[in-house]
C-alpha cells in the first residue's frame, strides 16, 4: 500500500507542532466530548487514538484521567509523543488500514482530518473496519473528516507562518472548484531565517481525499458500524447539524459496532 501519509509525517514533524499551533483541542474537545456523553460513554475511560500524530488529540484525556493507547503510521510523530508523556500512554508505530486489536476501548478517535490520507472507499472501509474491532461493548468511535470548503479553501492558497526562527510554507495545489471526492494536494516546506533554526526541510506533498457523506456512511455500514450522529463545524469548532460541505470546514462521525 502507499505511504504517502508516512512521508509527508516524516518531514513535517519537527514542526508539526509549531505549524499547528493554533489548533486548540481544549477547545474542540470541549465541544465534541458531549456530543460522545449524549451517546453513553461506558464507564472504563480506555481511549485508543489512531493516527495520534505527536499527541494533541489524546493529551487532553491524559489530563482528563483516561488511560491511552495512540498510535500513528509516522515513527517521528509517535516519537514526539512519547518525548511528551513518557510511560503515561502506550504508543506505537500502526497502519490505520492494517489496524491491529489493541484491545477493548470505550472510545476510539481518529482526529484532525487523518482519515482524509486515506486515498479510496476501500481504504476507509479497512481502517473503519480495524476501529470496530478495538471497540468494547457499548464503545463509540468518534472522527472528522475535512469538507469540501477546506479542500476549495486551506488546500488552494498558500500560508506561511513565521516561528521560531524559520518560515513554514504551505502552498495548496487545489482549486476553488475541487470537486466531491476528489483528491487534493498541498505541499509544505520549511526555509530556516536563523542559523539556530535548524536545517531546512524540502517541500513534500501532502495528498488527501474528499470524502463525501454518502459515501462515509456506505464506509461506516459496510465496516459494521451505526451511524449514531453527524456534526459540522467551522473553525469555531462548534458543533451543528446538519453536516453543510460549504458553510463547514469539517465533518464529525460518530458510531458504535452494530449489534
Ligand atoms: C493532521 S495529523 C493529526 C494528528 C492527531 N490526531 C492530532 O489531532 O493532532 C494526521 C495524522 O494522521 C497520520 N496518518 C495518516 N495516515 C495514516 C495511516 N494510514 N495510519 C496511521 N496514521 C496515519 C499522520 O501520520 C498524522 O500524524
Amino acid at each position: 500500500m502507499p505511504r504517502w501519509a508516512e512521508i509527508a509525517y516524516e518531514a513535517i514533524a519537527p514542526v508539526y507542532d509549531d505549524f499547528t499551533a493554533h489548533h486548540d483541542y481544549d477547545l474542540w474537545l470541549g465541544q465534541l466530548l458531549p456530543k460522545l456523553e449524549k451517546h453513553g460513554i461506558p464507564p472504563g475511560r480506555r481511549l485508543l487514538d489512531v493516527a495520534c500524530g505527536t499527541g494533541k488529540s489524546f493529551i487532553p484525556m491524559l489530563e482528563r484521567g483516561w488511560q491511552v493507547t495512540a498510535c500513528d503510521i509516522s515513527p517521528a510523530m509517535v516519537e514526539i509523543a512519547r518525548g511528551k508523556v513518557g510511560g503515561r500512554a502506550e504508543l506505537s508505530e500502526a497502519d490505520m488500514r492494517e489496524l491491529p486489536v489493541f484491545g477493548e476501548f470505550d472510545v476510539v478517535f481518529c482526529l484532525d482530518d487523518a482519515v482524509n490520507y486515506l486515498l479510496s472507499s476501500e481504504e476507509l472501509e479497512q481502517a473503519l473496519t480495524g476501529m470496530r474491532r478495538n471497540l468494547g461493548p457499548g464503545g463509540l468511535l468518534m472522527f472528522d473528516v475535512n469538507t469540501l470548503e477546506a479542500y476549495r479553501n486551506f488546500f488552494a492558497e498558500e500560508v506561511e507562518v513565521e516561528r521560531d526562527g524559520r518560515r513554514m510554507i504551505w502552498k495548496g495545489l487545489s482549486s476553488p472548484d475541487a470537486e466531491p471526492g476528489s483528491i487534493a494536494e498541498a505541499s509544505f516546506e520549511v526555509e530556516p531565517l536563523e542559523e539556530s533554526a535548524g536545517p531546512a526541510i524540502p517541500p513534500e506533498l501532502h495528498r488527501e481525499r474528499h470524502f463525501p457523506e454518502s459515501e462515509v456512511r456506505a464506509a461506516l455500514a459496510a465496516a459494521g458500524l451505526e451511524c449514531l450522529d453527524i456534526y459540522g463545524h467551522h473553525h469555531d469548532a462548534i458543533p451543528k447539524q446538519p453536516l453543510d460541505e460549504v458553510a463547514h470546514t469539517k465533518g464529525v462521525y460518530i458510531a458504535s459496532a452494530l449489534s
